[in-house]
C-alpha cells in the first residue's frame, strides 16, 4: 500500500503548520440536492487548507445536541467574489441535521475545520476506482477533481437503496471515465450492492488503488473484497464523534499493526485508513456509549484485542 498512496499532501499541510481553524461563517447558499441537502459557507482560510477526505465539525443550535456534527468536506471554491467557500452535504438524520436544514442565505455558523487526515494520493501514476454510498459519495467527488488534476484515470462506483439516494450521478459521471451505480432496488444501475460490480469495473480499469467512502457495513465489504483482489484500499469511516479534535477518545476504530490490533481516534488518526488493515469485525465492540450521555467508549490508545 505505501508504495502506491502517499501522505505527502497532509505532512505539507502539518510542515506549514497549518491546522484546523474555528470560525463563524455565513451561509452562502441552502440547496436541495437531489435527496440531500447542500449549505455553502464563507470559509475563505478552510477552503484554501481544506483537502479531500477532511471534515468540518458544526456547531448546532439545536436543544438536543450540544455536540458539534461532523460532515465531510463535498467542495471548495478558492476564488470569486467570495474569496473561498466550503460545502457540505447532509441527511436530516435527528435534531442537528434538522437545525441545519432551516439554515439559509446569510445565517452565521460555527465552524471547526478542516479536521482529520485527507485521503494519500497516489504516489504512482495507477487508475483509481471511488466507490462511495449514499452521501459518502460527496468526499469522493472532491476527490476525483484532485485525481484528475494529477492526470489519474478514475473510475466511479455509486450505491444506494434507491436512486434518489444516489448522491449527484451527473457530477460522477463528468468526473469519471466510467462510472456505475447499483441501487438494492434496481431503480438505477444494477440491482444489488456495489461489491457485486466492483470486480468487473476493477478487471476493466485495471484499478491500482480503491478510495471508499459510506456505511461501515460497506466499508467493511468492499475492504474484504479489495484483499480478495488484491488491490489496496483506502476508506473514510463514519465514526460517531464528540469533540472531533483527538481529546475524548470517543471515536475509536480498532486497527491491525504487526504487534497486535490497537485503538486509534477516527477523527485525528483518520478519518481514512487502510481498509485491510481495520479490525472491521471488532468495529463497534468497544463498548462505545453515547458520548453526549456524558459517557465515553474509548481506551486511550489501548490494546483492543489480541491479533486474530
Ligand atoms: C467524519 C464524518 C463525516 C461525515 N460526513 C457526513 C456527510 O458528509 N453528510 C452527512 O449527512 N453525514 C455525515 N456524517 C454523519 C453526521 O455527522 C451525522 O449524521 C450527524 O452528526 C447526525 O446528527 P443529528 O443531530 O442530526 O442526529 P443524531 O441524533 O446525532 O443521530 C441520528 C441517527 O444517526 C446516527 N448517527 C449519528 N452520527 C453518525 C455517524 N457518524 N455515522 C453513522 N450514524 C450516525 C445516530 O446513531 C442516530 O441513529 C459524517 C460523520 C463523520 C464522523
Ligand atoms: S471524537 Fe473525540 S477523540 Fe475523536
Amino acid at each position: 500500500m505505501s508504495s502506491i498512496v502517499s501522505r505527502g499532501s497532509s505532512t505539507t499541510v502539518q510542515g506549514r503548520g497549518e491546522g484546523p481553524l474555528r470560525a463563524r461563517c455565513e451561509v452562502l447558499a441552502y440547496r436541495k440536492l437531489g435527496g440531500y441537502h447542500s449549505l455553502t459557507f464563507v470559509a475563505p482560510e478552510m477552503a484554501e487548507r481544506a483537502q479531500p477526505g477532511q471534515f468540518v465539525a458544526v456547531a448546532v443550535e439545536a436543544r438536543e445536541a450540544t455536540l458539534r456534527r461532523p460532515f465531510s468536506i463535498y467542495s471548495v471554491s478558492q476564488h470569486g467574489p467570495w474569496a473561498g467557500t466550503v460545502e457540505i452535504i447532509f441527511d436530516v438524520v435527528g435534531p442537528g441535521t434538522r437545525w441545519l436544514a432551516t439554515r439559509s442565505k446569510h445565517h452565521v455558523v460555527d465552524l471547526v475545520g478542516p479536521l482529520g487526515k485527507p485521503f494519500p494520493l497516489p504516489a504512482q501514476p495507477v487508475s483509481c476506482l471511488l466507490v462511495g454510498g449514499g452521501y459518502g459519495a460527496a468526499p469522493l467527488l472532491y476527490l476525483a477533481q484532485a485525481l484528475a488534476q494529477q492526470s489519474l484515470r478514475v473510475d466511479m462506483l455509486l450505491g444506494a437503496a434507491t436512486q434518489e439516494r444516489i448522491f449527484n450521478a451527473i457530477e460522477a459521471k463528468r468526473l469519471s471515465a466510467s462510472a456505475q451505480f447499483t441501487t438494492e432496488d434496481g431503480s438505477l444501475g444494477v440491482e444489488g450492492v456495489v461489491t457485486d460490480v466492483m470486480p468487473r469495473m476493477i478487471e476493466a480499469a485495471g484499478t491500482g488503488v480503491i478510495y471508499a467512502c459510506g456505511p461501515m457495513a460497506m466499508l467493511a465489504a468492499v475492504s474484504a473484497a479489495a484483499k480478495e483482489l488484491d488491490v489496496p484500499c483506502q476508506v473514510a469511516v463514519e465514526e460517531e464523534m464528540a469533540c472531533g479534535t483527538g481529546v475524548c477518545w470517543t471515536c475509536v476504530l480498532p486497527y491491525r499493526r504487526k504487534d497486535g490490533v490497537v485503538n486509534l481516534r477516527a477523527c485525528t488518526d483518520g478519518p481514512v485508513f487502510n481498509g485491510a488493515r481495520v479490525a472491521w469485525s471488532a468495529v463497534g465492540t468497544s463498548a462505545m456509549a453515547n458520548a453526549e450521555d456524558g459517557r465515553g467508549r474509548g481506551r486511550r490508545g489501548g490494546r483492543a484485542e489480541p491479533a486474530p
